[in-house]
């Protein structure tokens, strides 16, 4: 949540702040803002912001001379304060001097204003970041000019906060200076000839430089033209993760489509060819990262899933593939449930924590609460560094490249197949398979991009569909086993981009209730593809058609017998049975999208939502 961009070096920082908070956008758009150290002889802080997407900011900044070569840039999603042009960052302190950026959530910033209210200080927003302003000037004052004393000033300031956050200052009185600090929120630094940036993510500084650097919990960083150092918060010299970036700017951009969601959901068959690239080695599945012995996986007694959002619909995929190919007890369980539970974890416990962003709190927490438990950690994560990769004990990156659109698409498609690779890759280790068992299944995996690309054939049969079912009032999807998590990811696709009411329900459940809510040509999507449960849900797919609804089945090419019960079919090419959901959801979130565009929603950035959910 919350984007945040900083430039310091010889270029107009405007023009880069600018071209960032567009890249960042996703991460938040109810307003945005900049602070911009201008005027050489006495310089001071100018602050921009307003309310609305960055649109709105670029309208009022093009008639404003804004002439600096430092400054910070922020794209919002509120959490204190309602979306306003006061509760736009960035905030400043009482005198003017400095401009602060903020994602994240001080939890005791309610304590803290009182005690700076008592102090005479007066607030100028509702947010939870002009607190830290006002902090971070207190303890300016007196203090000797320069990069120094501005992060003694940020450092004496973060130690009196709780929360989590990715913070960045500027000041005049240390003009070419930017200094940042994060706490379980992303931060990502760049590092160029002459020039020095920060970002919340890689996306906004790729166009720059492929140099950079990952800061830590607590780490504070002074950015300057000439270089950045990093302390920790005593000001002892420190050091963040750096590496370089193997990805190209264009990835980030939408190359001819319409919006990112329907370039990504074409990007699902080379990303799966990504994920799969050399995972055997010296004949055996690997990890990308493993910090654990064999041994602890051939001992583990039990596997949690831990993920939010659709990533927690992989997971549940993911239960199906590792108790049938690692035969070993699984629980799949939302993130903020768990961190809040007391489950039973031991050291024989791997905990499978699936983040895309690997940035979300409650999936971090989660982990952290894994992990303190003394149970092995293993990441699922999209963004090689993240701070969910840097805590495991072992990592599976998915590899699907940047994901810019709100609603995810290839991530969750590679997610689901990583979790399967883990799968077969405890099962080896366990001995649960036999090897030319798991090496069929690799080959199987092997011709799912271009099984997936046949998929796209019925685009424009799915667009028409689309059109016809947009107006209804609500949308309901039905699945059994893997089939269920694809209907549920079906419904959450659609109901975030369209704001169309969509449910997903496991099919035998809905003669227990949901039935009812069947009107007479409510449209019914059934996952019915070809396997052991598929007699069964065409039994459910009867119940409800007799009820009146209009049934759209996702079924396997060559099932012509589906024609009889169902109104519409989408058809998928056969795969093993655990395949399918990576190949099944495709049309779902192509029908989604083309009934977001019918409605005119804007598709990449739904209302009210994040790309990256870094509150809890
Ligand atoms: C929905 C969506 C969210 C995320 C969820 C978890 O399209 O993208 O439901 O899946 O916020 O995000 P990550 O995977 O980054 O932890």
């Amino acid at each position: 949540m919350c984007g945040i961009i900083g430039y310091t070096g010889t270029a107009p920082a405007v023009d880069i702040l600018m071209q960032g908070l567009a890249t960042l956008e996703y991460r938040g758009y109810d307003s945005a803002g900049v602070a911009v150290v201008t005027g050489n002889g006495n310089p001071r802080v100018r602050v921009v912001k307003r309310a609305g997407k960055l649109s709105n900011l670029r309208e009022i900044l093009d008639g404003t001379w804004l002439e600096g070569r430092t400054g910070v840039g922020h794209t919002r999603w509120a959490t204190h304060g309602e979306p306003s042009d006061r509760n736009s960052h960035p905030h400043q302190d009482s005198d003017g001097d400095l401009a602060v950026i903020h994602n994240g959530i001080f939890e005791n910033f309610a304590e803290l204003k009182s005690e700076l209210i008592a102090d005479g200080h007066e607030f100028a927003s509702d947010t939870d970041t002009e607190v830290i302003a006002h902090l971070i000037g207190r303890h300016s004052d007196g203090l000797a000019r320069g990069p120094e004393a501005l992060a003694d000033a940020v450092r004496a300031a973060l130690r009196r906060v709780e929360g989590a956050f990715a913070v960045a200052v500027v000041d005049r009185r240390s003009p070419d200076t930017i200094v940042a600090s994060r706490r379980e929120a992303p931060l990502v630094l760049g590092h160029l000839d002459g020039a020095s940036l920060l970002s919340s993510d890689v996306a906004g500084l790729i166009r720059y430089t492929r140099d950079v650097e990952a800061l830590l919990d607590d780490q504070v960083a002074i950015l300057t033209p000439q270089g950045i150092t990093i302390t920790d918060l005593d000001g002892n010299r420190s050091e963040g993760h750096r590496y370089t970036v193997d990805w190209d700017v264009d990835v980030a951009e939408k190359q001819g489509y319409e919006h990112f969601m329907l370039k990504e959901i074409h990007e699902q068959p080379a990303a799966l060819r990504e994920t799969l690239l050399g995972r055997t080695r010296d004949g055996r599945i690997a990890l990308d990262e493993q910090r654990l012995d064999d041994d602890d996986f051939c001992h583990l007694d039990k596997v949690y899933v831990v993920a939010c959002g659709t990533s927690f619909h992989a997971g549940m995929v993911a239960k199906y593939a590792l108790e049938h190919w690692a035969r070993v007890p699984v629980e799949v369980e939302i993130a903020s449930e768990f961190r809040y539970r007391d489950p039973i974890l031991t050291p024989h416990t791997v905990v499978v924590a699936i983040s895309q962003s690997g940035e979300t709190a409650d999936t971090l927490a989660a982990a952290a609460h894994a992990r303190a438990q003394r149970a092995k950690v293993v990441a699922i994560s999209n963004v090689v560094g993240s701070s969910l990769a840097r805590e495991a004990d072992a990592v599976l990156y998915t590899r699907a490249g940047p994901e810019i659109a709100v609603a995810s698409t290839k991530a969750f498609t590679t997610q689901i197949l990583a979790l399967e690779l883990l799968a077969l890759f405890l099962a080896q280790l366990r001995r649960a398979m036999f090897p030319e068992e798991w090496q069929d299944q690799l080959q199987r995996m092997a011709a799912l991009p271009e099984l997936m690309e046949q998929v796209f054939g019925q685009e424009s049969a799915i667009r028409q569909l689309a059109a016809t079912v947009a107006h209804a009032s609500y949308v309901m999807f039905v699945g059994r086993q893997v089939g269920l998590p694809i209907a549920l990811e079906g419904a959450l696709k659609l109901k975030e981009i369209s704001y169309l009411h969509a449910e997903g329900f496991p099919a035998g459940e809905m003669k227990h209730g949901p039935i009812a809510l069947i009107e007479q040509g409510g449209p019914v999507v059934a996952l019915a593809t070809a396997g052991h449960v598929r007699g069964k849900i065409v039994s459910n797919i009867q119940e409800v058609k007799a009820r009146g609804a209009t049934v759209i089945a996702i079924a396997t090419e060559g099932d012509t017998e589906i024609k009889a019960h169902a109104d519409h079919v989408i058809y998928v090419p056969e795969v093993h049975e655990l395949l399918y959901p990576m190949l099944t959801v495709v049309p779902l979130q192509l029908l989604a999208y083309f009934i977001a565009t019918e409605l005119g929603c804007d598709v990449d950035q739904p209302r009210n939502l994040a790309k990256t959910v870094t509150v809890e």
